[in-house]
């Protein structure tokens, strides 16, 4: 079974993702957005939430430490904890996050990869006391993971938080069930930046209906979607 999944961004009018080249507002500020970001984080009340490679590595900031030999290694699953509570997920299809520690704030790191990467780096995380879960095939196989992230940790619901390359592979393969837009009174303007979603188009892969609008102060408005597959 497939957890409940709520897709929660923040933006600029225009879709940008990086508040630090947003234009300011009289109304507010990047630390205000921010804090009412992480309010809607902690009210949504997710049992996990799930980011792609380029985002958590802005978290994680560990060089390369695989150990000389793998050894023995699980595949493909490996829990250093079942019982957290709360998971920060990663999709890292080819073993490019390093750690310095299991947890982000206080939530234990789940690496989601592809059956290609090495076993010296699935040794590297093991060691580190982190989790992981390699998928069936060389790119990840999302429904499938889904379901590991169910049935062994029991997640049920799931906060996808970007980027916008893994909101778009989510959107296109119709697992979203909720998407929750908070916008900022900024505009970015910058060219070639990622924008909420960015899959090369989605236009007949889903369809959005209106749960809510509502002002958020500091300017922000939070836009609620149903999400119909
Ligand atoms: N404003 C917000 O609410 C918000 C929230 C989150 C992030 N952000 C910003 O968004 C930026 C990152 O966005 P991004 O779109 O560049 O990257 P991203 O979505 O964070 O990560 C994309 C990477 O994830 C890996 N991946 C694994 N499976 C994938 C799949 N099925 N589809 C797509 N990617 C998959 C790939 O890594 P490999 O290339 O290694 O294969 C891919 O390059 C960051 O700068 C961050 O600050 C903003």
């Amino acid at each position: 079974m497939k957890p409940e999944i709520v897709c929660l961004m923040m933006s600029s009018l225009d879709g940008g993702l990086h508040p630090s080249k947003w234009t300011e507002s009289p109304d507010g500020g990047r630390k205000e957005w921010t804090a009412l970001y992480q309010k809607a984080h902690e009210e949504l009340q997710g049992d996990a939430w799930i980011v792609g490679r380029v985002t958590m590595a802005e978290m994680a900031k560990g060089e390369a430490h695989p150990p000389k030999s793998a050894g023995s290694v699980e595949r493909p699953n490996h829990f250093a904890d079942r019982e957290a509570d709360n998971y920060a997920i990663a999709l890292d299809t080819s073993g490019k996050l390093h750690f310095t520690r299991p947890d982000i704030d206080g939530d234990h790191i789940v690496v989601i990869l592809g059956s290609e990467v090495p076993d010296t780096h699935l040794a590297e995380l093991a060691a580190d006391g982190i989790s992981y879960i390699v998928s069936p095939s060389a790119e990840i196989d999302l429904p499938a993971v889904l379901d590991v992230l169910d049935k062994e940790l029991g997640i049920r619901k799931l906060l996808l938080e970007g980027g916008a390359a893994i909101n778009g592979a989510f959107f296109a393969a119709g697992l979203i069930d909720e998407f929750y837009l908070l916008v900022a009174p900024a505009l970015d303007g910058s060219s070639g930046q990622p924008v909420v979603t960015f899959d090369g188009g989605l236009a007949g892969k889903t369809q959005l209906s209106l749960i809510s609008a509502e002002t958020m102060g500091n300017g922000a408005v939070a836009l609620r979607y149903k999400v119909h597959a």
